[in-house]
């Protein structure tokens, strides 16, 4: 089924040059971008963009990594984009990604102050559900 999926790239991708290389492995997979957009996102948006997230011990250094520079988000299309784009990007821990993922073969770790906060250059949306409720709020 054709579908619409979010994808964020990250401060980190962001910092690192890396949209175009991220960009060309979700086209590789059969997707094309729809929707583009660059903003550095407020913590409120962040707040509900991670509401599942919000209580979590690492939620602090989350919202001040996402909002330390600007982010690139973007809508992907194609079939069966959801679950292609989670594919393609890989597991949330770099280290745990399989070879070939934008997070494995793009991505690192840093240790700030006491706590870990990863930074896994994308964000993607895990379900169509949540596809759908993460596009409204990125694009309005
Ligand atoms: P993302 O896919 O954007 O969804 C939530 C983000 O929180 C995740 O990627 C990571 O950047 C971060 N994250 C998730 N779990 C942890 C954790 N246990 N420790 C630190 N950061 C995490």
């Amino acid at each position: 089924m054709i579908e619409r999926t979010l994808i964020i790239v990250k401060p980190d991708g962001v910092r690192k040059g890396l949209e175009k290389s991220i960009i060309r492995k979700y086209e590789n997979a059969g997707l094309r971008m729809v929707k583009r957009k660059v903003l550095t996102p407020t913590p409120d948006l962040l707040k509900k963009h991670y509401s599942a997230h919000v209580k979590k011990p690492f939620y602090p250094y989350l919202e001040k990594f996402m909002s330390s520079g600007p982010v690139v988000a973007m809508v992907f299309e194609g079939e069966d984009a959801v679950a292609t784009v989670r594919k393609v990007t890989g597991a949330t821990d770099p280290a745990k990604a399989d070879v070939g993922t934008i997070r494995r073969d793009f991505g690192d770790m840093e240790l700030p102050d006491d706590d870990r906060i990863m930074m896994n250059l994308v964000h993607a949306s895990a379900t169509k559900e949540e596809a759908e409720k993460e596009i409204k709020l990125w694009f309005g």
